[in-house]
Parts: structure tokens; sequence; C-alpha cells
């Protein structure tokens, strides 16, 4: 029998046990008492960020068949300013972003994808920007030396172009992805931005892509 537990508690170092809460969407091994403190932790805040309770003067920009798009603005009531910062500190804690500050907070537009179980599932921040650098290629090769000190550096092209409204952050809840969130929260940013018209692609830019951010975009971009 001892030979036995040894067994599994040998095998299990790596990959016994891992497990993605349906809640949280944190990947943590359940037999690690850390781990599992760590996620109980994480668990409660990130549930009590992402909760949403309305508000009778919300902005519903969009409604679908699984969820709305809200809008916050900057002279928004402080409730509704709380639930964007708490959901912003998600994100960024998720992507590992040092908190931009934004140069013209007056003008920042915050969309909220808001699910039918009354959770903020996906967040799309925009400002207004007059141009952008295109990304030209693939991240520099792990041969770079440069890599190893920014891996988010694509290349991006010299030559300014002109564009509009910028996107300084769009994320999508784990568990929800691959679902079109993303993709609704910019046809309704583009159809939000600027009052009676509806923005072309290359009036939008994505600032600082993740990987994940950069595949998304070359396909909202192309289709
Ligand atoms: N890999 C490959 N293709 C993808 C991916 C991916 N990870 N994500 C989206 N796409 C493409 C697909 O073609 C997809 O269509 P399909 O599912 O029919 O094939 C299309 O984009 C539309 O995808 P959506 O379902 O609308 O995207 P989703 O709701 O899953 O959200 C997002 C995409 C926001 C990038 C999400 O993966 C996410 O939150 N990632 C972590 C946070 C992050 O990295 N955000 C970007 C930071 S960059 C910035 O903020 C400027
Ligand atoms: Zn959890």
């Amino acid at each position: 029998k001892k030979a036995k537990d040894q067994l599994i508690i040998d095998a299990g170092q790596k990959h016994f046990g891992a497990t993605v809460c349906k809640s949280c969407g944190m990947i943590y091994t359940a037999s690690n008492p850390e781990d599992e403190m760590q996620h109980v932790q994480h668990h409660h805040r990130f549930l009590e960020g992402i909760k949403y309770v309305g508000w009778k003067k919300e902005r519903v920009v969009a409604e679908f068949w699984d969820g709305k798009i809200v809008l916050v603005l900057p002279h928004d009531p402080s409730f509704a300013i709380k639930k964007v910062e708490d959901v912003q500190e998600l994100v960024d804690n998720e992507l590992g972003f040092q908190q931009v500050v934004p140069k013209c907070p007056n003008k920042i537009k915050t969309f909220l994808f808001i699910s039918d179980e009354k959770r903020v599932v996906g967040c799309l921040i925009a400002e207004p920007i007059k141009q952008a650098f295109r990304v030209l290629s693939e991240p520099i090769g792990p041969e770079s030396p440069s890599s190893t000190e920014c891996p988010r550096a694509w290349q991006c092209s010299d030559v300014p172009e002109p564009a509009v409204c910028g996107i300084s952050r769009i994320w999508v809840f784990r568990l929800k992805r691959r679902k079109r969130i993303a993709r609704r929260l910019v046809d309704t940013l583009r159809n939000c931005f600027m009052f009676g018209c509806f923005l072309s692609t290359d009036e939008i830019a994505f600032s600082d892509p993740t990987p994940d951010g950069k595949l998304f975009a070359t396909k909202y971009c192309n289709t």
C-alpha cells in the first residue's frame, strides 16, 4: 500500500490534480495546499470584481441573446466608475500590464459586456488618438537579445498613419472566449465612438497587443 501511495505522489508532482475552476477560470493544483489557498483568494476577489448588480441609469448600447454591452463614461456615478476600476485591475493583473495613465482621462470610453448571469465577462477601453503605427511582422525572434527584455515588441512601422480610436485594453473572461464577445465589443465601439458614424477598421488601432490580442485583431480587421 505504501508503495502505491508513493507512486501516486511521484507521478503527481507535475500534472496530478490540475484543475480549472469553472467559476473563476484559475488553473491550479487541487492537491497542493498553497495552490488551493491562492485559488480561494483569487476566486473571491475575481467573482466580487466581475459581479454586476445593474444600475438604474445604465447606458445599454447593445443587446444580445446571451448578454448586453454597457457603456461607462468618465463622469458617470462613482459606483459605475468603481466597477470599471475593479475590472481593469483584474485585467491588468492577468495581462501583467503596468497601470497606464491615459492622456485624456475625460475622453475614455469603457464598454462592459455583461453576461446573462450578471457578470462582467468582457471589457474594452478606448480613447481618441490621432495616429498609429502599423504592426509589420512577427515579434523579434528568440535569437534576438531584446526579446527577453520586451517580449511584446512587435516590429512597427515608423511611419505614422492617421487613426481615430485606440483600443488600450480588450479582455474577455477566460471561460467565455471564442464566443465572439470581443468581436461584438469592437463592433459596438465602432458604432458608438463617434456620434453618427461607423468607424472603419483603418480608423481603430490596438495598442501594445498581446499574442492573443494580435490574433484577434488580425482576424477581426480582415473580415
Ligand atoms: N487564437 C486564434 N484566433 C483567435 C484567438 C486566439 N486566441 N482569439 C480570437 N481569435 C480570432 C478567431 O478567428 C475568432 O473567431 P472564431 O472563434 O470564429 O475562429 C475571432 O478572432 C473572434 O474572436 P472572439 O470570439 O470575438 O474573441 P474573444 O471573445 O475570445 O476575445 C481576446 C479575444 C480579447 C483577445 C481574448 O482572447 C482575451 O481576453 N485574451 C486575454 C487578454 C488579452 O490578451 N487581450 C488583448 C490585449 S491587447 C490590447 O488590449 C490592446
Ligand atoms: Zn475559482
